[in-house]
């Protein structure tokens, strides 16, 4: 059928071997789509031990996938879940992957076995800050459960590097400019949401309560009430790209005992995006050296760039947490200390960890280690988040959202909160501090997290860029596609590139 050249998985001898893990739980409702996310820890690699202090073994930031079909019938593929890209793509190279051994354990969708897919002969690159993907756009059938859009484009691997999974992309374009309908677009379009917004909910690995929510919120799974914060404009963020930027208003710790800093009010307003493609946090140097300064026993390593916890066994249960603030007071979202680690998947007998923060002053994002403890719901019609501090209390409660301008509701979640610090203190960021305790291991070797892809850093497009005319639309859909681009509205868009901070750069 379709020529492409496939790369195949190619699982080099000595790799351990992976467990299956557990496929997304589908549910559906009138108007909205429930997946499990299941969140996936690199597979523990074969190493040298180099020295006593091994933090490479720490390569192991946590990707949230869902199960998606492709194709008819249908193959279920695993899509990493990323709110700072746009695109789907599906078949990423195996061999040549930072997860050699995950990514082979993974099904690959088979173009020669679909009938629903339609070439376009248009390719494209997309590149990541570490790793990067070429891809062959096709016209498909997707189903997330029993929820299916038909005409979607989406991306076939034909060549990839250091990305174990296809992902998922549900941000906006970068630039506004619409190339192709993405997958948000048209379950809106089909019908199968009222509105482009989904509600996200990561959680631990250890917890299996995660979910993407397409077209609905669950109150039961956050306290407090969903806050509504606006999508900054391009031309109100660093580097102009539409993202999910909000803006950071007080960022702040509570210690076990209670006692609590913050940033004073009005001291702070850092426009951040939300990236669940990103392992990491990466706030600017002097949030980063506060946090750090202020996170009980953590010591700065000047040699990876990271504030390494030396003990993380007892950050558990400890009820500290790392505050952000965000509308002045009006959201707080406060991470568990625990949640805020990088914790390895093969740390072994290790009790090291690393805060999960790195200083960046050009494009900060909110990463995975504060979506844990948030539930956010992303409204790209209305151009607004709502947040709410994330919780468990058994509790399921579906409401679908609607349409128009109040189509999120300001819902109040059916879990109690937690108990408010006691007192409140200053964290002083307004200028970098030197790190008031530093790492004294000997020479760790830390090397890019293998999370998710990243946090996007640049809206450079690269080559290739689909052009909806060049698109070969399978005959009788072709007008229902242009239709829809024409409908797709301005702030959204396709095509693009994402280009990630390229953590290398903190590994020296
Ligand atoms: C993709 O990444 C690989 C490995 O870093 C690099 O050799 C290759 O040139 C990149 N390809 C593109 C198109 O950027």
């Amino acid at each position: 059928m379709l020529p492409l050249l496939f790369s195949l998985s190619l699982l080099s001898p000595g790799l351990a071997a992976v467990a299956p893990r557990p496929r997304s739980v589908i549910t559906r409702g009138d108007g909205f789509v429930r997946a499990s996310v299941n969140a996936v820890q690199h597979a523990p690699r074969l190493r040298a031990r180099q020295n006593a202090v091994d933090l490479e073994n720490m390569d192991s930031g946590t990707r949230y996938a869902i199960d998606v079909a492709v194709g008819t019938p249908p193959q279920t593929v695993s899509l990493i879940i990323d709110t700072g890209s746009p695109e789907l793509w599906v078949n990423p190279r195996c061999d040549t992957a930072n997860d050699a051994a995950a990514c082979a354990a993974e099904p690959q969708y088979d173009p020669d076995g679909s009938s629903s897919l339609a070439d376009t002969g248009v390719t494209n690159v997309i590149t990541y800050g570490k790793g990067n993907v070429s891809i062959q756009y096709v016209f498909e059938t997707i189903s997330i459960g029993s929820a299916t859009i038909t005409e979607q484009v989406i991306g076939v691997g034909l060549d990839s590097y250091d990305i174990p999974m296809g992902i998922l992309g549900l941000s906006p374009d970068t630039d506004g400019t619409a190339d192709y309908p993405y997958v948000l677009d048209t379950m809106a379009s089909q019908a199968v949401i009222a509105s482009r917004a989904f509600s996200l909910d990561l959680r631990s690995v250890s917890d299996p309560s995660g979910a993407v929510i397409f077209g609905g919120v669950d109150t039961g799974k956050f306290s407090g009430t969903l806050q509504k914060l606006p999508i900054l404009a391009p031309s109100q963020t660093p580097t102009g790209a539409d993202r999910y930027w909000v803006s950071l208003t007080g960022v702040g710790m509570t210690q076990p005992d209670g006692s609590a800093d913050r940033t004073p009010a009005n001291a702070i307003d850092v426009p951040v995006f939300l990236d669940s493609g990103g392992t990491l946090s990466r706030l600017p140097t002097a949030i980063f050296q506060a946090i750090g300064n202020s996170f009980p026993g953590a010591q700065f390593d000047a040699r990876s760039g990271f504030f390494v916890v030396p003990d993380c066994s007892a950050l558990a249960d400890s009820g500290g947490t790392v505050d952000f603030f965000f509308a002045g007071d009006v959201a707080v979202i406060r991470v568990p200390f625990a949640e805020f680690v990088w914790q390895p998947a093969s740390a072994g007998n290790s009790a090291e960890c690393l805060l999960g923060v790195l200083p960046d002053d050009d494009e900060p994002v909110l990463g995975d280690s504060f979506l844990r403890a948030a539930y956010v719901v992303f409204d790209q019609d209305n151009r607004a988040l709502h947040i709410a501090q994330a919780a468990s209390c058994g509790a399921e409660n579906l409401v679908a959202i609607g349409k128009g301008v109040d189509a999120v509701p300001s819902a109040t979640g059916l879990c109690e909160g937690a108990a408010q610090p006691t007192s409140a203190g200053d964290l002083d960021v307004a200028a970098t501090q030197a790190p008031t305790r530093t790492f004294s291991g000997s020479a760790p070797a830390v090397t890019a997290p293998l999370g998710g892809p990243g946090p996007v850093k640049s809206m450079a497009k690269t080559t290739g860029t689909p052009n909806p005319t060049g698109l070969a639309a399978p005959k009788e859909t072709a007008d229902k596609k242009n239709a829809a681009v024409g409908g797709v509205s301005v702030g959204l868009g396709a095509g693009v590139a994402l280009m990630v901070a390229n953590i290398v750069a903190w590994t020296l």
